[in-house]
């Protein structure tokens, strides 16, 4: 049996795709057992990408958020099932609500309590630069968003905060992989 990772999807159209690509990667190239949890926006967004299905396929564990500790992955973390606990992509919500320390949601709750037992936590922030991007909208479109000062101090704070470490490219992921396996 693999190494079980736990790998948080939040609701974050942009690099969506990407990261799906990059999960079923992971999966078939390491010795990975990797249990998805979504956020419920993160199920809502992977639907309007059409990934949600693909997801659901790939993997044989996918849940979605109840509420903060629904599924109980909080316990899960804490009590070592999981070697770590990746989220990709994070959106700006679930960033900012980590760097000020709240816990309200399955995914900021189930990171708060991994970060004190120091079970590894990583996150890959979908908004990390200030300026102008080009996202991918649901239809192939592209739409220019400017990323806000705010988001990006958020991503600031969390690089500053003990247990966790903040991925600047999604690329990054399989560097975290190869390390555990
Ligand atoms: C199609 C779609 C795409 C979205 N893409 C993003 C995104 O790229 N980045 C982001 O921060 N929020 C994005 N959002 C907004 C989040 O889903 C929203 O802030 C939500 O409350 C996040 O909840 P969560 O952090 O618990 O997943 C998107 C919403 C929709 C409907």
């Amino acid at each position: 049996m693999g190494v079980r990772i736990a790998w948080g999807i939040t609701g974050a159209g942009d690099v969506l795709g990407e990261t799906v690509a990059i999960m079923k990667e992971v999966l078939k190239n390491y010795d990975l057992e990797v249990h998805v949890y979504l956020s419920k926006e993160g199920e809502t967004v992977l639907k309007f990408y059409k990934l949600f299905e693909e997801v659901k396929e790939s993997f044989p564990r996918v849940r979605t958020e109840k509420g903060p500790n629904a599924p109980f992955l909080s316990a899960k973390l804490q009590l070592g099932e999981y070697k770590l606990f990746l989220i990709a992509p994070a959106t700006a919500n679930t960033v900012a609500k980590m760097a000020h320390g709240i816990a309200d949601s399955l995914i900021t709750n189930s990171a708060a309590q991994a970060m004190k037992v120091d079970v590894p936590v990583y996150i890959f922030p979908v908004d990390q630069k200030e300026g102008e991007v080009i996202t991918k909208l649901p239809d192939g479109r592209d739409l220019k968003v400017r990323i806000r000062k705010e988001d990006v101090e958020n991503v600031e704070r969390l690089r500053r905060m003990r247990g966790i470490t903040v991925l600047g490219q999604i690329g990054e992921i399989e560097e975290v992989v190869k390390k555990i396996c």
